[in-house]
């Protein structure tokens, strides 16, 4: 459930809340780290505050939070402060985080409602800080039943101002809540196990979007993907008794003067098929789907949003299992576009089915295509679990999402296409080979991919391991199960709206 949000004009103490959060920026030279409301509330803990601050070293750094009990003196039974960094770095990504990290306190605390005082310098960034909050509560315990099940939901926000907030505020406040519940809805998808999130359900799950949201959709069904000659997804899907499918989301305001296109990994489960993977670990390939859920997510977010743009979200979704009829090592199977492919190892099935949804997506002339997908376990390797690689097939597509990186504030890098690594690629026996050796095995990934994008601008997002995406890092630049990037395409579209 999204968390209502109020808004409140006052001083902390009137502010309520079974957890008061409150933040301190770092202290400067000449600054000092106690605000006149930390002083107030300070005053009616007769000076534990302070104490308790000093005693813990507290200097208002980002990773520093103090918890207090309030010995009921202040309306609420717990106070919280959290380090704040330095005030000329709290940006719309600062300010997401410590809201996160307010909500996220609020449910480790066991509260129903969250008081939380907003820095003045956070005013601007109201949208930002209903992100946070929608983002930092989430849970995903829907499947914990009797005492596993949580007894406490954090259903309240309480936003305290010391001056009575804008009519913009509001409407930001609102905007930012619809922003992380689409998020969540991906996180959501992605956490939902493989028996449960298979691409027909997946596609059920779009359909719902779909209908609420006001979007149109089109969804092919195996037979549908065999007549338009996807056979890459028919190869990687074969094995299955779960059926592929494509799934494809349009929103299509008037006046529209450019199109974007996402696209987005969905295999709802990879156990590697016949090049099985090892058991250990094998579970976190339920989350192999989030690029598909990103950009349902995304879609949910643009409804909300509204901007003059077109935005088309594809995701190709298959589940990758070993069987009699599956796809093997050593296949060549043709492409939509035309192009054969040498089969070499059927783990690498994340690119084959992208391929296809590639091509698909060329149909739809778009100014730009953006994919993403958990597609190596290279990339994790090179940038970690919570930073996310991408590439551009040209430096005005490469500004065009750094700018849109540097806006969302999460952490992705940008890698190079090294033409060098092309040759890994060559095929004796088809136009080109699945998989390189074992060097840098998220650029030929993208290598093979730019085969099947043509001249169009294009942005490949190679998302960060899929694991614990109901543990999200404090600073939300979680993992590539949790919802990763979809600020970020959120914000290259807002920017090219204008
Ligand atoms: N879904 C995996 C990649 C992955 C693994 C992402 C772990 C995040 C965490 C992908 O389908 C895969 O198995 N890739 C192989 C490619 C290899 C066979 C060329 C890999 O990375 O090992
Ligand atoms: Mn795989
Ligand atoms: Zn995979």
């Amino acid at each position: 459930m999204p968390i209502e949000i109020h808004l409140r004009v006052g001083p902390p103490r009137e502010l309520g809340g079974d957890l008061l959060v409150m933040g301190a920026f770092a202290m400067r030279e000449g600054s000092e780290l106690m605000t006149p409301s930390l002083k107030d509330v300070d005053r009616a803990l007769d000076g534990a505050l302070q104490r308790q601050l000093q005693k813990e070293e507290f200097v208002g750094k980002p990773d520093q939070a103090v918890m207090l009990d309030t010995l009921g003196r202040l309306g609420t039974s717990r106070l919280l402060i959290l380090g704040l960094g330095e005030s000329h770095l709290f940006g719309p990504a600062a300010v997401r985080t410590f809201a996160a990290r307010a909500a996220r306190a609020g449910n480790a605390e066991k509260a129903a409602s969250l008081g939380v005082v907003v820095p003045n310098e956070a005013v601007k960034h109201a949208r930002s800080l209903a992100e946070g909050l929608e983002l930092g509560a989430y849970r995903f315990t829907k499947y914990l039943t009797g005492d596993r099940a949580p007894k406490t939901e954090l259903a309240r926000a309480i936003l305290g101002f010391g001056v009575k907030p804008k009519g913009l505020t509001k409407s930001q406040i609102a905007i930012g809540r619809r922003v992380g519940e689409a998020i969540n809805l991906a996180r959501d998808l992605s956490n939902e196990p493989g028996n449960v999130m298979y691409p027909e359900s997946f596609a059920a799950a779009a359909a719902h979007l779909a209908k609420s949201a006001g979007l149109k959709i089109e969804t092919f069904d195996f037979a549908e993907i065999r007549r338009r000659g996807m056979k890459l997804i028919e190869a990687v899907g074969r094995g299955s008794a779960r059926e592929p499918r494509l799934v494809h989301l349009s929103y299509v305001p008037k006046g529209a003067k450019r199109v974007l296109a996402f696209v987005g990994k969905g295999v709802t489960f990879d156990s590697g098929g016949l090049s099985i993977k090892p058991a250990a670990g094998m579970g976190e390939m339920k989350h192999d789907m989030s690029g598909a859920a990103n950009v349902l997510g995304l879609m949910a977010a643009v409804a909300a949003i509204g901007p003059k743009i077109e935005v088309h979200a594809i995701a190709p979704c298959a589940e990758n299992m070993p069987d009699g009829d599956a796809y093997r090592p050593g296949d060549i199977w043709s492409s939509l576009d035309g192009k054969t492919v040498e089969i070499v190892n059927t783990d690498a099935e994340g690119r084959l089915i992208l391929a296809d949804a590639l091509a698909f997506a060329r149909s739809l002339s778009p100014d730009v295509i953006v994919d993403n997908a958990t597609l190596t376990g290279a990339c994790v390797v090179a940038l970690g679990q919570t930073c996310s690689g991408w590439y551009a097939s040209d430096e005005s597509a490469a500004d065009e999402f750094q700018a849109a990186v540097e806006q969302s504030g999460e952490t992705m890098w940008r890698m190079p296409l090294l033409d060098d690594l092309r040759e890994q690629i060559k095929s004796d026996v088809a136009d080109i080979k699945q998989t390189g050796d074992r060097w840098g095995g998220s650029i030929t990934a993208a290598l093979f991919l730019r085969e099947f994008v043509g001249d169009t601008h294009w942005v490949h997002c190679d998302i960060a391991g899929p694991a614990a995406a109901e543990k999200p890092s404090p600073t939300l630049s979680s993992k590539g199960g949790t919802g990763h990037g979809i600020l970020t395409f959120l914000a290259m579209i807002e920017r090219a709206a204008g």
